[in-house]
């Protein structure tokens, strides 16, 4: 049977890898795969991770399963991290998952089994791997209008036009909860309430996938797009992940969570989101969501926690302002300032796929080829190497 196998298109980020690995030039600078480099170009393990894994070590006493939703500790903290206040907990449905990915892959078999032909509206562009997961599903993909290349900001009428006119009942919208990825451009609040305005009108159900909460604004502030929305809309799926914001990416520590109106189906939806984890895994990966349960309900863990990724937020600031000055200097304009407007890990230079391949050849300088570039992957050095970089290409 694996003769009738066709060959699967490579995925673009997982690709730059390797072609970064092959180039033997010594400045080459990478700004691909979505995981945060301290300024040495190293992806530490945070503190407070090392210090749970420890306790884990001493404390830990058996490796049975655990329940099909994971670790209760962990499933509440998380839940309080991302939803805080905003939903009584007795409306939420929620599981452990392999990653934030695994989220969003059983949030679409879950939207697909409640809602059949269900079509999922998602923002032009997103992480591509969205679009890849969901034709895999056989599902129906809508983009809606998202950046604007010419200003490096949200086309939010464009997006608002789109929902509007394309939106059915049942129809899913998936949104980006902060950081977007691949744009680093964002929704402010009163966008929020908009967005969310059109899909009460129209019947929709709003997806959300937040995965660097904490690497935009703050960790309050990045979740505030997303406790908007579940205090105001009847349905609600959320992905979130914590891959980026505690550096346990292999460990593949993601939740599920389903918020529903009032409490009437809550029982039935776990139900659901238990039995999508025994279908596709059975049981979910224990260890990242121990860590991360073990630092979330320890004051003292947590509060480190909380110091370490204000820092890393903090660095990766202080990097975009410095990139936007640089251009500035070198273009004698203001038309790269968006890069310090965006937040996240990422930003999108809205430039074509040419000149993404000419800074390759000619700089050694690594990015998506929608111009999509990692800021992690930068240092204070390589900063003005990559702004000349720029500049040289005739962005
Ligand atoms: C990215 O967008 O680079 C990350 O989310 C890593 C991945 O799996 O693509």
């Amino acid at each position: 049977m694996f003769e009738t196998l066709k060959e699967q298109p490579a995925d673009k980020i997982l690709e730059l890898i390797g072609l970064y690995k092959a180039d033997p030039r010594a400045e080459k600078i990478d700004l691909g795969v979505g995981v945060y480099k301290n300024a040495e170009g190293v992806t530490p393990v945070m503190r407070a991770v090392k210090a749970a894994e420890k306790k884990i070590w001493e404390e830990q006493t058996t490796k049975a399963y655990t329940g099909l939703a994971g670790d209760p500790v962990y499933v509440d903290t998380m839940i309080d991290l991302v939803l805080g206040n905003s939903v009584p907990g007795d409306q939420i449905a929620a599981v452990t998952t392999p990653g934030g990915t695994g989220a969003v892959r059983q949030a679409f078999e879950l939207t697909q089994s409640a809602t059949p032909g269900a079509r999922v509206f998602v923002s032009d562009p997103t992480w591509p791997n969205h679009l890849s997961i969901l034709k895999y599903l056989g599902m129906e993909t809508i983009p809606y209008r998202y950046f604007d290349s010419e200003t490096g900001g949200v086309n939010f009428d464009g997006m608002i036009a789109d929902l509007k006119a394309g939106l059915k009942p049942g129809d899913v919208v998936l949104l980006h909860g902060c950081c977007h990825n691949p744009t680093g451009a964002n929704l402010n609040m009163v966008q929020w309430k908009e967005v969310v305005a059109v899909l009460n009108e129209k019947g929709a159900v709003p997806m959300i996938d937040i995965a660097y909460q904490g690497f935009g604004d703050g960790l309050e502030e990045d979740a505030a797009g997303t406790r908007y929305v579940a205090e105001n809309v009847p349905e609600l799926l959320i992905a979130a992940s914590c891959s980026k914001n505690f550096g346990i990416y292999r460990e593949r520590t993601g939740l599920l969570m389903a918020v529903g109106k009032d409490t009437s189906r809550r029982d039935v939806t776990q139900g659901m989101l238990a039995f999508l984890n025994r279908q596709n895994f059975s049981f979910p990966p224990d260890h990242g969501a121990r860590v991360v349960g073990t630092i979330l309900s320890d004051a003292e863990l947590r509060a480190d926690w909380k110091a370490e990724l204000e820092d890393v937020r903090l660095g990766m600031l202080e990097l975009r302002k410095q990139l936007a000055g640089e251009l500035q200097r070198l273009s004698g304009s203001d038309r790269f300032a968006f890069l310090g407007e965006h937040r996240g890990m990422f930003s999108r230079l809205g430039t074509t796929p040419e000149l993404v391949q000419k800074m390759r050849a000619d700089s050694g300088i690594y990015m998506v080829g929608d111009s999509r570039m990692n800021i992690a992957g930068l240092n204070t050095a390589t900063v003005p190497i990559l702004a000349q970089a720029i500049i040289d290409a005739g962005v």
